[in-house]
């Protein structure tokens, strides 16, 4: 993909989609900065990268990056990268209710202003380069909220509107930044939920799986999970020379969650 020897941010890239789409660039020869608040987690996958990308040099970008000053602290350490993929983001399944103030504002920041606040120190340094690629992790409750995680949806619509304010700066240059819209995705977190739903009972997970969706996703034309390195493939094609002219581009890939063409 003619990715060899560049270097990327994946935030959150210890666990789930993060660290499968560290893994395909890694894959590609791009040198990863390896990000999550747990040094043994950061350290465990690095070596991971290693043992299978020999070739490459995964570094411990061990941060919070939800807090400002760990932030910069990240920013001496790394001043530069040519891929910044902000993939961290929480969600959980509430009420509209039970939404107090606080929730929204967390939300907001963890999912909205931490990835801002990397891309407000790196893209500037792409634009000088002429070179570089910016990617949001969204998600389809983006552009289709289910009413389940109201908090949740508004943080995930607001990235395809900054992807697009900041494509805008991005003119005439070949950097650009996308959104990948993912449907719902078998990380860790995600398996976890499913065997604690269906604990009591004595069957495989791909049969857990199929229930699940049955009952749950019924809307879903995959009719199952999508799979971490499904998305990573995807982020590292976006990554390359080859997706220069995605611009701004909200790319589902979401198992046909949402019904619309659009
Ligand atoms: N899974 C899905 O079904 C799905 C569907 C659509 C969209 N998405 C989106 O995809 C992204 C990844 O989801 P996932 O399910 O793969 O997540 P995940 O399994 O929960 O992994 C989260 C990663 O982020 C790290 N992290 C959490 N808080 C952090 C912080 N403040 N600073 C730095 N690192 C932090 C975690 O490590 P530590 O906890 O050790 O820090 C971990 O590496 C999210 O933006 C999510 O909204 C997921």
């Amino acid at each position: 993909m003619e990715l060899l020897h560049k270097t990327a941010l994946v935030t959150g890239s210890t666990k789930g989609i993060g660290k499968a789409i560290a893994k395909e660039l890694a894959k590609e020869g791009v040198n990863i900065l390896i990000n999550g608040r747990n040094y043994e987690e950061v350290e465990r996958t690095i070596q991971e990268i290693k043992s299978e990308f020999p070739l490459t040099s995964p570094q411990n970008a061990i941060a919070d990056i939800v807090d400002v000053q760990q932030r910069e602290e990240l920013f001496k350490r790394f001043p530069n990268v040519d891929i910044l993929v902000n993939n961290m983001g929480i969600y959980e399944i509430m009420q509209y209710e039970d939404v107090t103030d606080e929730i929204w504002q967390k939300y907001f920041e963890t999912n909205v202003l931490a990835a801002n606040g990397l891309c407000k120190h790196y893209l500037p340094k792409m634009l000088d380069n002429n070179d570089g690629r910016i990617i949001f992790i969204a998600s389809e409750e983006a552009v289709m909220p289910s009413g389940q995680m109201p908090q949740y949806s508004m943080t995930k619509s607001m990235l395809l509107s900054l992807a697009k304010s900041l494509s805008i700066l991005t003119k005439g240059t070949e950097v650009t930044v996308n959104t990948i819209l993912p449907g719902p995705t078998l990380s860790e977190n995600v398996q976890d939920i499913i065997e604690g739903i269906y604990i009591d009972e004595n069957i495989t997970f791909s049969e857990k799986e199929k229930q699940f969706m049955i009952n749950n996703l019924p809307q879903s034309e995959i009719q199952r999970f999508i799979r971490p390195i499904e998305i990573g493939k995807l982020a590292a094609f976006l990554c390359s020379p080859y997706a220069s002219a995605f611009r701004a581009s909200p790319i589902r890939m979401d198992g046909g969650m949402v019904p619309t063409i659009f």
